[in-house]
């Protein structure tokens, strides 16, 4: 996609059943909600947590949390599957030893949509971004580091890992308003797993 930055197709394909289940988990223990910018708009897109620190978003801004703000718990544990894909597919991508304390997970219905931003929450860009599709297929921009940068549109189907980090770390990216669709393993939904070393 750009110098840093490769899309790994079909990548987690055959652990897609596995990666779905262990969400499943997570939303018993943490479950997905809409959060709030700090401009007070609901975000399209539902979200929860794995990990020693979770991303979030509310009226006092964006930051990692340690408690999930709704039960005020820690998040639960990343899954061991979580963390072997995120190893693997960084080693894939030129980034070896990557050993993720954070995975955000984004639920996609028809409709939802992630405006074009960059990960920079996070206390070192020396490590890089893992994010997985599973799912409804979405069209994923990918920029550069300014805003206005010209985007590539790529289509991110069931199992592609996309990797980012070094010199296209802070490139900004988004997601498209998902179309509605049907998928043997999620019905009309999309998820994403974004693994990042947070703290
Ligand atoms: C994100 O940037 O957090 C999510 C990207 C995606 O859903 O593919
Ligand atoms: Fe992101």
């Amino acid at each position: 996609l750009a110098e840093g930055a490769m899309l790994l197709r079909g990548f987690a394909a055959e652990r897609g059943a596995a990666l779905l289940a262990a969400i499943e988990g997570i939303a018993v223990a943490a479950p997905f909600r809409r959060m709030i910018t700090p401009g007070g708009f609901e975000m399209s897109v539902a979200m929860t947590n794995s990990g020693t620190a979770g991303w979030v978003t509310d009226r006092k801004g964006y930051r990692y949390a340690r408690h999930d703000p709704d039960s005020g718990k820690p998040w639960p544990s990343l899954p061991a599957e979580f963390l072997e894909l995120a190893e693997a597919a960084a080693t894939e991508a030129g980034f070896p030893g990557f050993v993720p304390d954070a995975c955000l997970v984004n639920r996609y219905e028809p409709g939802a949509r992630l405006s074009l931003h960059q990960d920079r929450d996070e206390a070192d860009y020396g490590h890089p971004i893992v994010s997985v599709s599973l799912g409804l297929p979405a069209t994923f921009q990918f920029g550069g580091l300014k805003r206005s940068d010209p985007v590539k549109k790529v289509a991110l189907r069931h199992g592609d890992v996309v990797v980012w980090g070094g010199a296209a770390r802070l490139f900004h990216h988004g997601v498209l308003t998902l179309r509605d669709g049907e998928h043997p393993l999620t019905g009309h939904r999309r998820f994403n797993l974004t693994m990042r070393k947070a703290l």
